[in-house]
């Protein structure tokens, strides 16, 4: 397969598990063309912050209400940041697409508007990845960028088949010991046992590989 690896990486983590994925699906016999998706313009992480903020309470509420979740994923206004020109605008050639970034609370705002921006997405199978923060907590930080994501591509007309969410336990905004304290207690394990090069990440990768060959062949 033609595969195009899209990502956007502020702080390297999730170019790290596009790496993997790359090298995984070369070794598998395909070919991997990149779209790095860059900001126009670098913000500071409190001022993209702050561009979500009002959207947080929705999101504290969604993850007790299963309920409240459902209607905050169907209304939730994904916030955009403008992006460089692109070096691949339109995809329609290539056989699969995989898109990635980090979770800023949902999508990260330059692939939301990579999203928007970008032909040829319609008909495509397409695979998506994340790294976030803290551990893989199933609906705080699975839930909340895989959902997201599927339903920005469904709407333009893309068919999500394979999905990998991997920790990088890293934040930028020094908020680690709540989240290593949270992988304690959620899962009785260190967060580093959901890192790149852990079973969990490998595992994850590797079906993330085998769906898409899966479903694309
Ligand atoms: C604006 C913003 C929002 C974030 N929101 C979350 C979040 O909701 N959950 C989380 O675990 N990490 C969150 N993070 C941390 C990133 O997801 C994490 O550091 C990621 O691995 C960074 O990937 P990168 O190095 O590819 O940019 C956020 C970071 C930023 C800058």
């Amino acid at each position: 397969m033609n595969i195009l690896l899209a990502y956007f990486s502020r702080t390297g983590c999730t170019e790290t598990l596009a790496q993997e994925i790359s090298k995984q699906l070369q070794i598998r016999g395909h070919s991997i063309e990149y779209e790095v998706i860059k900001p126009s313009v670098n913000y500071s992480w409190i001022r993209e912050v702050a561009r979500d903020w009002p959207r947080y309470p929705s999101i504290a509420a969604s993850i007790v209400s299963p309920t409240w979740r459902e209607h905050h994923l169907r209304t939730y206004n994904q916030v955009e940041e403008d992006i460089q020109p692109l070096t691949y605008p339109n995809v329609k050639n290539f056989d699969c697409i995989c898109v990635g970034g980090p979770k800023w609370a949902q999508i990260s705002y330059p692939v939301a508007r990579y999203l928007q921006i970008v032909r040829g997405i319609r008909n495509k199978k397409i695979g998506t990845f994340a790294t976030f923060g803290g551990p893989p907590l199933k609906t705080f930080e699975v839930e909340l960028i895989e959902k997201p994501l599927a339903n920005l591509i469904n709407r333009l007309g893309g068919h999500v088949v394979a999905h990998v969410g991997i920790s990088s336990g890293y934040h930028e905004a020094s908020i680690m010991p709540l989240f290593r304290l949270a992988s304690r207690i959620r899962f009785r394990k260190p967060i580093k046992e959901f890192m790149m090069g852990s079973e969990y990440a490998n595992t994850g990768i590797a079906g993330f590989c085998a769906n898409l060959e899966k479903e694309v062949n």
